[in-house]
């Protein structure tokens, strides 16, 4: 299936103020994550990336992206960094700035095309006065091939998309996990949540066939705050599965 780059949802929920309008103009440009133009393998079969699903039961050693996995990781040298960190649909930009102040040392990317969300994150970055985060406004297709080596991506609360005829709009395919695999260290891994009881089985689905396996736990990740779709989902009775999938080597 051809991976779309269009946004379908929302991009603008509510007329900016002056000050949002000032802080967009300001503050936008200067975090902008602008990238440089990468050379990343096309891949169509995970096992020429070595990826490995790794129980949830093993994560709560896994979830500090600023500390490789050692028994997973072969190539990463102990004073290399362990870089970047990606948060796709960032939402409102809670969890982003959680992950931020509790990793300094890393350089987050958080894309969303939404702008009240994207003025929600840069308010938050104002006030605690946050220097890791780098914004990009728009859908990540666009900056697929400029994105740095990876060390975490996260995918939380994806659109769902109920409707047969829009799965194809759905975020998660196999074409696109593997995009992003070929973006991650070795170590490195991509968490995705979900509250919808159909989209969790097409995660599943997904990943088995792109994978041959999955695995799943309804324990959220190490280091969690949950997002304002979680919060939603827990009010209204729905059930979160939580999913990681690592890579463990070089091509
Ligand atoms: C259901 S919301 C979840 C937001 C947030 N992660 C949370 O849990 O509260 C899904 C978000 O993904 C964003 N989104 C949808 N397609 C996207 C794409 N292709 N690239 C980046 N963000 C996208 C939407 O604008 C929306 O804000």
């Amino acid at each position: 299936m051809e991976i779309h780059s269009r946004h379908y949802g929302r991009k603008n929920a509510r007329a900016l103020t002056a000050d949002d309008k000032n802080l967009y103009a300001t503050l936008y440009s200067a975090l902008q994550f602008v990238g440089t133009a990468t050379d990343f393998p096309s891949v169509t079969d995970s096992s020429a990336l070595g990826v490995e699903h790794v129980s949830t039961g093993i994560q709560k050693k896994q979830l500090d992206p600023g500390s490789a996995p050692s028994g997973l990781v072969r190539e990463t040298s102990s004073n290399q960094s362990f870089g970047d960190v990606l948060e796709i649909g960032f939402g409102m930009g809670d969890f982003l700035v959680h992950q931020a102040l509790l990793h300094p040392h890393l350089q987050f990317i958080g894309v969303e095309p939404f702008k009240t969300g994207l003025i929600s994150l840069l308010k938050k970055i104002k006030q605690h006065k946050i220097q890791n985060i780098h914004i990009y406004q728009g859908v990540v297709h666009d900056i697929l091939g400029k994105l740095p080596l990876l060390s975490a991506i996260y995918i939380l609360y994806p659109d769902p998309w109920p409707k047969k005829r829009h799965h194809k709009r759905r975020l998660i395919q196999k074409e696109f996990l593997l995009q992003l695999l070929a973006h991650l260290k070795p170590g490195g891994g991509i968490f995705i949540a979900s509250d919808h009881a159909d989209y969790q089985q097409w995660i599943e689905a997904t990943l088995k066939d792109t994978f041959g396996s999955v695995c799943g736990s309804d324990e959220p990740f190490e280091n969690w705050i949950p997002t304002k779709y979680e919060k939603k989902a827990k009010l209204e009775g729905r059930l979160s599965r939580y999913y990681y999938i690592s890579r463990y080597r070089f091509l």
